[in-house]
């Protein structure tokens, strides 16, 4: 079959499209899938430089997501809910970026005939880490203010979107010119932080305008080290901290005063998906791929971008799958808002 290969390790140029063995279906709950789209994500940036071996079990062929239609099925009963044919979408430990690829049937889920396979793609790495960083990580209540770092990035846009549909109030930080999105998706002017155009001194003193100095009560965190001191200072008593990337480096940069973590009580949390077990990311699969939120993706295809009823994807590129080098760079050049989905067979979207 084709894949998309890694020379070796490097620039994205290093990747081209070549010859693998076709996977073998031979476990019990586990499906051959004829790859649609797959889409890009920051770990596969830095697999491609050797900077992120996948997990031991996985393939080492790129690519963590992909929708397709189902083409064998193993004998368990998980596998068992799918048949031929059925069109899907799947988080997977690796191979996404290949014409075929096995998923777990855990962590497989079907998509309404109605919903295009090149959305599809999109929905799995973003949406379920974003629904694990409220839900499983950081005990989203109803009500709470959430501070969303990266608030334009494919998990910050689902996340966005999670913490309104659970009656939340986001507030999220993007560049300038990512704004409008936040807009989009309904963050409050008010709570729109334009971190490259800051009007106040620090993030800290930018959230305390924007909660009338009460201060929130999760920050989802993927910059890391820059802005640990100030998350700390932004939260409210009681308040927790979910670290889940480090785009902006891991050594923070500053002495920390430990009192900020006593005096306000505050938990810090750190989580990835990929290294989750399969159990894990099955629980999380079953406990948000429900028929309403289905239900708000197709009403997003239909009316656009509608507010809170419906859930908006953010695809903001598709390539050809041989243009893999410039879909990579883009994203490195920061240059995405939303997702970069890469077309592996198109055509399957129009069966
Ligand atoms: N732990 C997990 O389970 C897990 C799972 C998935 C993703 N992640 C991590 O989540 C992060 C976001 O992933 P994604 O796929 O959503 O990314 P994405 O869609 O590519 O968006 C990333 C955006 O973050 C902003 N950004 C980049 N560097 C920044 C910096 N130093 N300071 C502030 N903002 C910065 C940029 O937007 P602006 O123009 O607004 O700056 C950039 O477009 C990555 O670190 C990824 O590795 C973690």
């Amino acid at each position: 079959m084709q894949a998309i290969i890694v020379q070796e390790p490097g620039p994205p140029e290093n990747m081209c499209l070549g010859q693998r063995h076709l996977p073998v279906c031979d476990e019990q709950n586990t499906l051959l899938v004829q790859v649609a789209y797959t889409a890009l994500n920051r770990a596969d940036t830095l697999q491609r430089q050797g900077l992120y071996p996948p997990p031991p079990d996985a393939s080492d062929i790129l690519g963590l997501e992909l929708s397709g239609i189902v083409c064998e099925v193993g004998p368990g009963a998980e596998a068992s809910r799918f048949k031929r044919g059925d069109r899907v979408m799947s988080l997977v430990t690796g191979g996404a970026y290949a014409a075929y690829c096995l998923v777990d049937a855990a962590t497989t889920m079907a998509i309404p005939d109605s919903f295009p396979l090149r959305l599809a793609a999109s929905i799995p790495e973003a949406w379920l880490t974003a629904y694990q960083l409220l839900h499983f990580v950081g005990n989203f209540q109803p009500g709470d203010k959430v501070l969303i770092h990266a608030g334009a990035s494919s998990v910050g846009l689902a996340a966005i979107q999670l913490v309104r549909e659970m009656g939340g109030v986001p507030i999220a930080t993007a560049s300038t010119k990512k704004q409008h999105l936040l807009h989009e998706m309904g963050v409050a002017p008010q709570h729109a932080i334009d971190y490259t155009n800051n009007p106040y001194p620090s993030l800290e003193s930018a959230v305390e305008a924007a909660t009338e100095g009460g201060g929130v009560d999760l920050v989802l965190c993927c910059v890391g080290a820059p802005y640990f001191g100030q998350n700390l200072q932004a939260l409210a008593k009681g308040g927790r901290l979910v670290l889940y990337g480090l785009m902006g480096g891991s050594l923070v940069p500053s002495p920390l005063d430990l009192r900020v973590l006593m005096k306000k009580m505050l938990q810090v949390t750190a989580t990835t998906l990929r290294g989750r077990p399969c159990e894990y990311k099955a629980r999380l699969v079953e406990r948000f791929w429900t028929e309403e939120r289905r239900q708000k993706f197709v009403g997003g295809v239909k009316n656009g971008r509608e507010k809170g009823e419906s859930f908006e994807t953010n695809v903001c590129r598709t390539f050809p799958w041989g243009d893999v080098a410039l879909a990579h760079a883009m994203m490195e050049r920061n240059e995405n808002a939303g997702k970069i989905v890469l077309a592996v067979t198109p055509s399957l979207d129009e069966r």
